[in-house]
């Protein structure tokens, strides 16, 4: 460990920048105690969401988030030192974290550089953070009043979102290994990609969400029309794989189309068994891995996080068996607070940055 942590006792209040794709987000949070016992208070946390401009194109283009980025970041900046109340930034905040990566280079690089120049100006301690920590640690973050880590270990922890699908295996906070990955398309693409083919908006996994609850409490004990597959389901890993469904639903949007079956009732229904069978997967897999080391609690993190039918599946089928934790809604979506919790855990793990040599890495792992 590259600090003592244990001589910590006071609080350090943490000024974080996330701009690692088409949200621009800065947040203010209050860390203490060592990386075993973290505690938390959320003092602000601004999003600015760039979701309506990409809307128009169904998807990110990454320079265009870029340039949304630079217009955005004081702005978000101000409004969270208003909203933490912090007077005096040289007194007030101890330590400045930025998302180092993954994810889009363009955008990536403009919180970057707005974090260095403020570091290099304001001669505050720097380090870059990564973006999948983050989302683990999202669930370290609660909207008001203090968080106490008294999560119990062993964890195993779904990172679900637009980029990533993976499984992690938390023996400790200091000992985080992911065991299972997608091979191809991550789950939350996979919404985003069947919401196109069905023409609903962006982003496609809240469209498919929304589409699918108003199509279940229409028509409660809806049984499978379509049998979509359930990719690597039944595999011995830990591994996922969402492009073979994401075909599927292609070919079978086209048959229909060819045999004008393909309607408005055809798209509820798509929608409805597309999230159930990425749903079922999801839980399967993470209840498996579960079981199979021991864990004591269920955690689940990232943008597909947010999707109720998720929620309510791992509620339903852990059944006591293991804790289980997600993050505020607001928090399973990108935002700066769960950057600023994990640059924190990564202050004690290693040397700050240097702000002028500090360097994105749109690829970066766990
Ligand atoms: O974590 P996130 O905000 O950004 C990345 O790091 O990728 O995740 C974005 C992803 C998108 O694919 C979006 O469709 C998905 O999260 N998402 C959802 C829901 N809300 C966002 N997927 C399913 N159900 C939702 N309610
Ligand atoms: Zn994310």
């Amino acid at each position: 460990m590259y600090n003592e942590i244990n001589k910590l006792n006071h609080t350090m209040k943490i000024l974080a920048i996330e701009t690692s794709c088409d949200d621009t987000s800065i947040a203010i949070v209050d860390c203490k105690n060592d990386i075993n016992n973290i505690e938390t208070k959320l003092l602000a946390s601004v999003v600015s969401s760039q979701t309506k401009l990409h809307a128009r194109s169904g998807g990110i283009i990454p320079n265009l988030a870029a340039r949304e980025h630079e217009k955005n970041l004081l702005p978000v900046f101000k409004q969270a030192l208003k909203i933490a109340k912090i007077k005096d930034f040289n007194k007030e905040i101890d330590l400045i974290t930025v998302t180092r990566g993954p994810g889009l280079q363009p955008a990536l690089l403009m919180g970057l550089n707005f974090a260095k120049a403020l570091a290099y100006t304001t001669k505050k301690p720097i380090i870059g953070t990564n973006h999948l920590l983050g989302h683990i640690f999202s669930n370290f973050i609660q909207h008001e009043g203090v968080f106490k880590n008294n999560i119990k270990l062993p964890v195993v922890c779904l990172l679900v979102s637009g980029g990533h699908t993976q499984l992690y295996k938390i023996s400790n906070w200091d000992n985080i290994k992911m065991v299972g990955e997608t091979l191809d398309d991550a789950s939350g693409e996979c919404f985003d990609k069947i919401a196109k083919m069905l023409n609903l908006g962006y982003p496609g996994g809240v469209y498919i969400s929304k589409t699918a609850e108003k199509f279940r409490s229409k028509n409660p004990g809806y049984k499978s029309e379509f049998k979509l597959p359930k990719p690597l389901m039944y595999s011995k890993d830990f591994n996922f794989s969402f492009s073979g469904l994401k075909t599927s639903v292609l070919y079978l949007i086209q048959r229909l189309k060819k045999s004008k079956k393909f309607n408005k009732k055809v798209v509820e229904k798509l929608c409805t068994e597309a999230e159930d069978v990425i749903t079922d997967v999801l839980v399967s897999k993470t209840i498996k891995l579960a079981k199979s080391i021991d864990a004591k609690t269920i955690m689940i993190s990232g943008g597909v996080s947010a999707n109720q039918r998720l929620r309510d599946k791992f509620e339903k089928t852990i059944n006591n068996e293991f804790d289980f934790i997600c993050p505020a809604k607001s928090m399973s979506t990108d935002n700066a607070a769960m950057i600023a919790v994990a640059g924190y855990y990564e202050h004690f793990r290693r040397k700050n940055d240097d702000c002028l040599t500090l360097e994105i890495n749109s690829n970066l792992q766990i």
